[in-house]
Formats: structure tokens, C-alpha cells, sequence
């Protein structure tokens, strides 16, 4: 099994699609351009069949995109894989991704349809989409909550009709890492034709467990992670690519997994998205949040400042943050206060280290948060008495 662990981003479709407001043609293309930087292997640009604006997004971005696969949505039904054909054709090279849901609870309740009908249609979308292109894509719908045996049967008709890639969704972020590995694992077991497709998860984070659940899915052999930039998306969002990236990349000694991101490009291309979608991002979260490279507490800012690995399992540099952050609180030690000055210019000589600290102190008691500019107005009423 191969060690390389491609990336598919949906940020512009799943993520897209749970925004208030649409993002503008030009504002995709924009992110579209930034995921290709980011190095991700697929970008997933929206769904063709759905609006003229996406069938015009989608075909934009699919011209302009040269290292990454552009892909696009399709359900499976006969219009939709023709419009994304029509859109994606520009592309140099383009994915057809198209689904149908497989559990008992959308196959009786909204397809009313029965399971045999469900797999005919599946085959026979894959088999339109291969018109168009030799990438193709089949997503089981709420794969999550499928009997085993159906989701192994469904699997195994997609790939003999020609399917490249299978995605098994955890569509309502339903399943806990234990199981969802399980799924996976068992597929492996009982699909025959399995290994010549490959298997992707696409994790949604009802239970705050989508980046658990597809980190289960790649220790079982899962060897393609769909998610979206910041984890935006229906509801509580899809699985954080940033997320699953730095864990392959800073646990590597423990997965030993490749993937082609450039993690120095993760920050900016967060900022983007969050700027363009207005969606901010919580600032503990992992990665990409504001604190997420902030020490506050004395004992973790002496640490880093004598060695950073004591208190960060990766540097700020390597997802594109400039350094770290000491913030200034009545819980940082005098160390802090010196290493900050002496940042901003100032020589031992050029001030009493007690007597700045305690006015300090005193000042981070009244205000939580002290910042530079009040440090540099401590230091010079403390020049004033002398
Ligand atoms: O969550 C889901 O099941 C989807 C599919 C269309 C892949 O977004
Ligand atoms: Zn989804």
C-alpha cells in the first residue's frame, strides 16, 4: 500500500455551501489559486448542475488550475455528470465526483428507492462519467450509517464499472474513530476488486470527531482525506485539511505517511478563507487559531525560551507564522519582560529589571494583557524619575 496520502479539498463546494453568502466567481478563483499553492492534490470547485454562477466558477477555475486535479459534484442521475463533463472539460486534467446516498435511512426516506435500484443507478452513473474522464470519483452517501454488507456490495459494483476513487462519508458526523476505522477495515476485508480504486473519507464533525474519525480511516488503509480549510462546512463542518496535514506531517515518525501539502502556506491560505467566507476562526483552534502558538503562563514561557520544542510539538514557521507568541500577563516571569525589551531594543543597562517588573505586575493585575506599547510607556515614566 502506498505511503503517500492524497489530499481533496471541498472547501468551495461542502464548505461553500454552508455559507451565508455566496463567495463571487472571482472570490473562488482566488481560493482556488491558494489551496493550489497549499499543495492540495484535489480541489473540489462546486456543482455544476446546481446554479449557472457554479457551472461558471467551476469551468473558471478548472482553466485556470494547473497542479491540482480540479474535481466537481454530481449526483447520480444523467444531468448532473453532463454538466460537470461540460464544465470540467477545459481542465488539463479534471475528476468527476458523483454520489448517491447508501444507508437505509436515505434510500427508504428520501430516495424511495430499493437497494438494488440504488446500485443499478450508481453503475450507470459511473459508467456516464467515464465518457468524459478516467478519474472518476463514487461517494456512498451517509456511508456512515450503512449496513456493511450493502456499503461492501455498493463498493464493489462502483469500482468494476470503472470508479478510481471511493469515498466513504461519514455524512452526519455520526460514527466514533473506533468504528469508523472499522468500516474501513472491514471493507478491505470483503470487497474483492478493492485495491483498484482508492479509498477515501470525507468525516463531518457533529461530535467534534471528523479529524479522529479520518485518522482512524488512514491507519485502516484509507489513503484519501476530504475536508475543507478552517473545517467549514454543513453544520459543524467537515474534517480541518490543516489538521489532518500537520498530525501526517509532525507524527510522520509514527505513520510514516506522505502528503504533498506545504505546510508553510497553511496560515495564509486559513486567513484567506476566513476573510473571504467571513467565517473567524475560534482562536484555540488547532493550528490555525490565534493562540494556537501563544504561551500565557510563566512556567511555559520560561520553557520555550530556553528550548521551543519543551512547549510546541511544532514550530510557528512551519505552517507560515512568522514566531510565537509570549503574551504578557501578570503570570509571565521577569525573563519575559527582559527577553521582550531587549526584542524591542532595549540593553539591560537601559532600565531597573525589579523596578519595571513590578510596575508591571501592577499593570497586568488592573488590565489582564499588556502589550509592547505599555511596556515602552512603563520604561520611560520609570526613565522620568531618575
Ligand atoms: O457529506 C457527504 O456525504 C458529501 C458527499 C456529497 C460526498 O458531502
Ligand atoms: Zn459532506
Amino acid at each position: 500500500m502506498t505511503n503517500q496520502v492524497k489530499i481533496f479539498d471541498t472547501t468551495l463546494r461542502d464548505g461553500e455551501q454552508a455559507l451565508p453568502a455566496s463567495l463571487s466567481v472571482k472570490e473562488k478563483l482566488q481560493i482556488a489559486l491558494a489551496l493550489e499553492r497549499l499543495g492540495v492534490d484535489i480541489i473540489e470547485a462546486g456543482f455544476p448542475v446546481s446554479s449557472p454562477g457554479d457551472f461558471k466558477s467551476v469551468q473558471m477555475i478548472a482553466r485556470e488550475i494547473k497542479n491540482s486535479t480540479v474535481a466537481g459534484l454530481s449526483r447520480a442521475v444523467p444531468a448532473d455528470i453532463d454538466a460537470c463533463g461540460e464544465a470540467l472539460k477545459v481542465a488539463d486534467q479534471f475528476r468527476i465526483h458523483t454520489f448517491i446516498a447508501t444507508s437505509e435511512i436515505h434510500v427508504n426516506n428520501k430516495l424511495r428507492k430499493s437497494q438494488d435500484d440504488v446500485v443499478e443507478m450508481a453503475v450507470a452513473a459511473v459508467k456516464r462519467a467515464r465518457q468524459y474522464t478516467d478519474d472518476i470519483e463514487f461517494s456512498c452517501e451517509d456511508a456512515g450509517r450503512t449496513e456493511i454488507g450493502y456499503l461492501a456490495r455498493m463498493v464493489e459494483a462502483v469500482i468494476a464499472a470503472g470508479a478510481t476513487t471511493v469515498n466513504i462519508p461519514d455524512t452526519v458526523g455520526y460514527t466514533t474513530p473506533t468504528e469508523f476505522g472499522g468500516i474501513i477495515r472491514q471493507l478491505f476485508e470483503r470487497v474483492p476488486n478493492i485495491d483498484k480504486a482508492t479509498i477515501s473519507v470525507h468525516c463531518h464533525n457533529d461530535l467534534g470527531l471528523a479529524v479522529a474519525n479520518s485518522l482512524a480511516a488512514i491507519e485502516n488503509g484509507a489513503r484519501q482525506v476530504e475536508g475543507t480549510i478552517n473545517g467549514i462546512g454543513e453544520r459543524a463542518g467537515n474534517s480541518s485539511l490543516e489538521e489532518i496535514a500537520m498530525i501526517l506531517q509532525t507524527r510522520h515518525a509514527l505513520y510514516g505517511l506522505n502528503t504533498n501539502i506545504n505546510s508553510k502556506e497553511i496560515s495564509r491560505t486559513s486567513k484567506l478563507v476566513s476573510q473571504l467566507c467571513n467565517m473567524p476562526v475560534q482562536a484555540n483552534k488547532a493550528i490555525v487559531g490565534a493562540n494556537a502558538f501563544s504561551h500565557s503562563s510563566g512556567i511555559h514561557q520560561d520553557g520555550v525560551l530556553k528550548a521551543q520544542n519543551t512547549y510546541e510539538i511544532m514550530t510557528p514557521e512551519s505552517v507560515g507564522i512568522n514566531k510565537n507568541n509570549l503574551n504578557m500577563t501578570s503570570r509571565s516571569g521577569r525573563h519575559v519582560i527582559k527577553h521582550r525589551l531587549q526584542e524591542l531594543g532595549y540593553k539591560d543597562t537601559d532600565y531597573d529589571l525589579e523596578a519595571i517588573y513590578s510596575a508591571f505586575l501592577n499593570l497586568a493585575d488592573k488590565k489582564g494583557q499588556v502589550y509592547d506599547y505599555d511596556l515602552e510607556a512603563l520604561l520611560f515614566f520609570d526613565q522620568q524619575k531618575h
